[in-house]
């Protein structure tokens, strides 16, 4: 495909999606949370009462699942899902679905779709690795587990969600280690990937970087 594609992984919490959005709108690109996508499959499993071990089932929902996209909103059946899949119980259910191959695989068109012009800003955990393997820039962006859990608990209190800040160190350990860990499409830094470090880095200077490597790629 001549669309470019900007693919930017990493673990959670470590500020991906805020800086992908960011060199999107920088851009005029379209801009992909792939992990929503986990999210809100995970959150209607729940819903219609498919188990989150049931493989084929999930698959099968998921091909089927009617999604759409405004901003970050995310649409399910034409209503709204909010914040319901922004806690850190959906996060949990999305890593333990996200884990299983036939549902990867259920989701690859619905993400590939989003591949259109002017070019598309994505993260997630396989933007690079498997769904866009041939992304302009790939960018595995990361920051140490204790500036993860702050930006995390920041995140939570300002949606005002409680949040401990020693549960969700526990939390993110538990779900980097099982999104690392898993045969289908593990967590890991491409070989084609430039590695973003975030955490003693602003906002503004981590979208710098990812601008600067996409121009230079041009
Ligand atoms: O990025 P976010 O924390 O919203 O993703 C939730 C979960 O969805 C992750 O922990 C991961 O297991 C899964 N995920 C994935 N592949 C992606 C994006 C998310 O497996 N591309």
């Amino acid at each position: 495909s001549d669309v470019p594609v900007i693919a930017i992984d990493g673990p959670s919490a470590s500020g991906k999606g805020t800086v992908a959005a960011l060199v999107a709108k920088e851009l005029g690109f379209h801009y992909l949370d792939s992990g929503a996508i986990y999210r809100v499959t995970a959150y209607a499993a729940l819903d219609r009462g498919v188990a989150l071990d049931d493989e084929v089932g999930l698959a099968a929902m998921a091909r089927t699942l009617n999604l759409h996209f405004d901003g970050i909103e995310v649409y399910l059946d034409g209503r709204p899902v909010g914040d319901a899949i922004r806690t850190e119980e959906a996060g949990r259910a999305a890593s333990r679905i996200a884990a299983l191959p036939a549902l990867r695989a259920a989701l690859l068109d619905l993400q590939r779709g989003f591949r259109q012009l002017p070019g598309l800003v994505t993260d997630g955990r396989d933007m690079g690795s498997v769904v866009f393997p041939d992304a302009s820039v790939k960018v595995f962006l990361t920051a140490t587990p204790e500036e993860r859990a702050n930006r995390r608990y920041k995140q939570l209190i300002d949606k005002g969600f409680d949040a401990n800040l020693a549960a969700l160190v526990q939390d993110l350990r538990e779900r980097d280690a099982r999104d690392a860990n898993r045969a289908s499409a593990p967590l890991r830094q491409e070989a084609d990937a430039h590695l973003l470090e975030t955490t003693a880095l602003t906002i503004a200077q981590a979208v710098a970087k990812v601008l600067e490597w996409y121009r230079r790629a041009q």
